[in-house]
């Protein structure tokens, strides 16, 4: 029996949604070709994995564009997205460039709060969130210019005018959303369209996919990011990764 389909990712394919992805997927396109030609080796795609990640790919990979692909390893990604990871490496016959925490500084806050920690307090888990994921960005970027995101402005009220470029004080360089302005069908609609693969969570009703503890599935009509952090305040829910005015 197949499992139910999850139909926020499975919008209908109208000519009109057609038209809208193909507009934005070849603007896209253009903006990576130009950071390429503009950054050259100081460009780097910090690609999750999530679904605006796989359409990122596609537009860099299928067009052969040279920029740096890296995923952030924190050591407790959901088994789903290592599997879309060889999936995707094997389609595009690559390799991504994985960064993992500094394993002491893992250790240490282990043993100071527990494997869990992040439960326990907003400190623990932004704490965590350094030690997994801010940390190992800051070598990811070490000695770039720019970065490219899958952010997209609707995704939640701290993301809400989001331009596709734009200065990232907190990391010192350019920071490329080529995603900005899609909606979720039209990333959905790119990815059917394109045959792409995609997390399987995605179909399990979990629409934005980080670290498994910290991650769940929402109820249709929920705002996308709701089963992120969701026992904290939604003023509280970013990581770090990406700070807005
Ligand atoms: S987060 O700040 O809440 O974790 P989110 O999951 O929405 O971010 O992802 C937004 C963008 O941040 C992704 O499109 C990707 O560019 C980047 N990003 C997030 N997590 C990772 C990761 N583990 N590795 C690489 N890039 C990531
Ligand atoms: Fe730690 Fe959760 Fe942040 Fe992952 S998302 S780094 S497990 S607090």
């Amino acid at each position: 029996m197949n499992a139910p389909r999850n139909p926020a990712i499975h919008p209908e394919l109208t000519d009109a949604l057609r038209a809208a992805v193909a507009g934005k997927a070849a603007a896209a396109r253009t903006l990576l070709a130009d950071a390429a030609a503009e950054f050259g080796d100081a460009l780097a795609f910090a690609n999750s994995l999530g679904a605006e990640d796989v359409a990122l790919t596609e537009l860099i990979l299928g067009a052969q564009l040279p920029i740096e692909i890296f995923l952030l390893d924190t050591g407790r990604l959901p088994d789903e997205t290592y599997a879309l990871l060889a999936e995707l490496e094997a389609r595009y016959r690559t390799r991504f460039k994985l960064y993992f925490p500094d394993a002491a500084a893992v250790e240490g806050y282990v043993a100071a709060h527990g494997i869990d920690a992040f439960r326990d307090s907003v400190p623990l888990r932004r704490a965590c969130c350094r030690v997994r994921k801010l940390e190992p960005l800051a070598r990811a970027l070490a000695g770039k210019q720019a970065w490219i995101t899958g952010l997209r402005a609707a995704q939640s009220p701290t993301r809400a005018g989001l331009a596709t470029r734009e200065w990232d004080a907190g990391n010192g360089l350019v920071k490329l959303n080529p995603l900005a302005d899609w909606s979720e069908a039209e990333v959905w609609a790119y990815i059917h369209l394109r045959e792409l693969p995609y997390n399987a969570l995605h179909e399990r009703f979990y629409p934005s996919i980080g670290c498994a503890p910290c991650t769940r599935a929402i109820s249709l009509g929920e705002d996308v990011r709701a089963g992120r952090w969701w026992w904290e305040n939604p003023d509280s829910k970013e990581c770090g990764l990406h700070k807005h005015q």
